[in-house]
């Protein structure tokens, strides 16, 4: 991370190798899926993205469904980055959406979310995850009405919007949904590479979509260290998801 990665009409990820992918970052505005199995680092990118644009002054809200506001500070405080100044400043604010608390939650997203967002001044939004917000709604219609409120609001604020989703087990290619995929913008598949005795040996990240933007197509493979996700852009010849 750092302010030197600023390009003109693009969102850093706050990855780096990431925006050398992207051709310089995300086009600003857009909805981005994040999808990969447990453990990939899907909150850890969302946190990472957050953080990259509290460095640049830019406000950015996480709304979470996995973890309580305490427990998602302290995994980020992992990280050697400026979580508490960003928090403390205001850059970063953490919402909770209580799976628990469905009907106030499926209202809120269904409501008045997108002006809420709009209020804080948000510029970057994440959302941990829809597979969770996906799990209030009972049956498809609703799955779908959700999701396409939630996308709605984080458009209407005019932030720019990663969405965590986890993999389907069988299929990790895609989302447990299969629905997110095609209300996104972009996805960004994080999965695990296997060696040859389909043994897990390491992670690696594909960009299956991303519109309005030329982006690199190939299986690139990147590892989650103190200081976050790093992506190696110029390895050749990788297999994975
Ligand atoms: N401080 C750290 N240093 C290095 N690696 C870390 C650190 N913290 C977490 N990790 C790695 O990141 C992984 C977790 O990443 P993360 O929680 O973002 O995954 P996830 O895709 O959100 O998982 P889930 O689907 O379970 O929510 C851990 O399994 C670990 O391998
Ligand atoms: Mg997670």
């Amino acid at each position: 991370m750092s302010v030197s990665e600023l390009v003109p009409n693009r969102v850093s990820s706050g990855v780096p190798g990431l925006d050398e992918m992207l051709g310089g970052g995300f086009p600003p505005g857009h909805v981005v899926l994040v999808t990969g199995l447990p453990g990939t680092g899907k909150t850890c990118l969302g946190l990472q993205f957050l953080l990259q644009g509290a460095i640049n002054g830019e406000k950015g809200v996480f709304l979470s469904l996995e973890e309580d506001v305490p427990r998602l500070l302290e995994n980020a405080r992992q990280f050697a980055w400026p979580v508490d100044a960003a928090v403390e400043k205001g850059t970063l604010k953490v919402l909770r959406l209580d799976p628990k608390e469905t009907r106030q939650s499926l209202a809120r997203v269904q409501g008045d979310l997108g002006k809420e967002l709009k209020s804080m001044g948000a510029k970057r939004i994440v959302v941990d995850s829809v597979s969770l917000l996906n799990m209030l709604s009972d049956d498809e219609p609703g799955r779908r009405t959700t999701l396409f409120a939630l996308a709605a609001a984080c458009r209407q604020s005019a932030a720019t919007t990663l969405l965590t989703a986890e993999a389907d087990p069988i299929h990790p290619e895609v989302s447990r949904d299969g629905l997110t995929e095609y209300v996104a913008d972009g996805v960004i598949l994080l999965g695990y590479r296997t060696g040859n005795d389909g043994h897990r040996v390491g992670l690696a990240l594909r960009i299956l979509k991303m519109r309005r933007t030329a982006h690199v197509r190939t299986v690139q493979p990147y590892s989650i260290g103190s200081s976050g996700i790093t992506v190696d852009a110029k390895a050749v010849d990788f297999g994975g998801p």
